[in-house]
């Protein structure tokens, strides 16, 4: 009897155990997902470009709303400054202080300064009332402004950097910022 008590505590115990674990997997499964399309890209560079693409669709989403979808209206913003921050973080933790090793600080101080300007958008934004006039007008601005910040790191600072990086760093660079980018999806 007493053996069997034990037993079934045991087999409690395992359960509670599985159940810890496919608790503790979920989120690792849900992060993997999120990072996949970044890593699929194998390399830093296009993974960020990816990763632009996919916060201008939801910009442009955004823009086309109307004062009347509130809920549409918050859910992108939502979904923005969450791809935003990822994106942010993989770029501040890995790519810009790799630029400032190579001599390139100037250029990773205003990329750095441009990420704090997001911020204050963000913070703005989430400070005016989706369905206020200003909303709109406010999130164009902001736009723009990213805008500017992409076409800078696509057009000029992303490709002469990585055109100088022997192959070997940029793919270690490429797996820093994938684990960057798991880490806070
Ligand atoms: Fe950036
Ligand atoms: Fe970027």
């Amino acid at each position: 009897m007493q053996t069997r008590t034990n037993g079934q505590y045991g087999q409690l115990a395992a359960g509670a155990a599985i159940g810890l674990a496919a608790g503790l997997a979920l989120p690792l499964a849900r992060k993997a997902l999120m990072q996949a399309p970044s890593a699929a890209t194998g390399d830093w560079a296009e993974a960020l470009k990816a990763e632009h693409r996919l916060v201008e669709k939801a910009f442009e989403a955004a823009l086309a709303t109307t004062e009347d979808d509130v809920m549409k209206r918050d859910m992108l913003l939502a979904k923005i400054a969450y791809a935003l921050t990822k994106h942010a973080i993989q770029e501040e933790n890995v790519i810009y202080p790799a630029m400032m090793q190579h001599g390139q600080q100037d250029q990773a101080r205003a990329l750095i300064e441009d990420h704090g300007r997001i911020k204050t958008f963000i913070f703005e934004l989430r400070n005016i009332d989706a369905g206020d006039v200003m909303w709109r007008s406010t999130l164009q601005g902001f736009y723009d402004d990213l805008r500017t910040h992409i076409r800078e790191e696509e057009d000029v600072i992303f490709p002469a950097f990585h055109a100088a990086l022997p192959e070997a760093e940029s793919a270690r660079l490429t797996a820093m910022m994938n684990w960057e980018g798991f880490k806070v999806a």
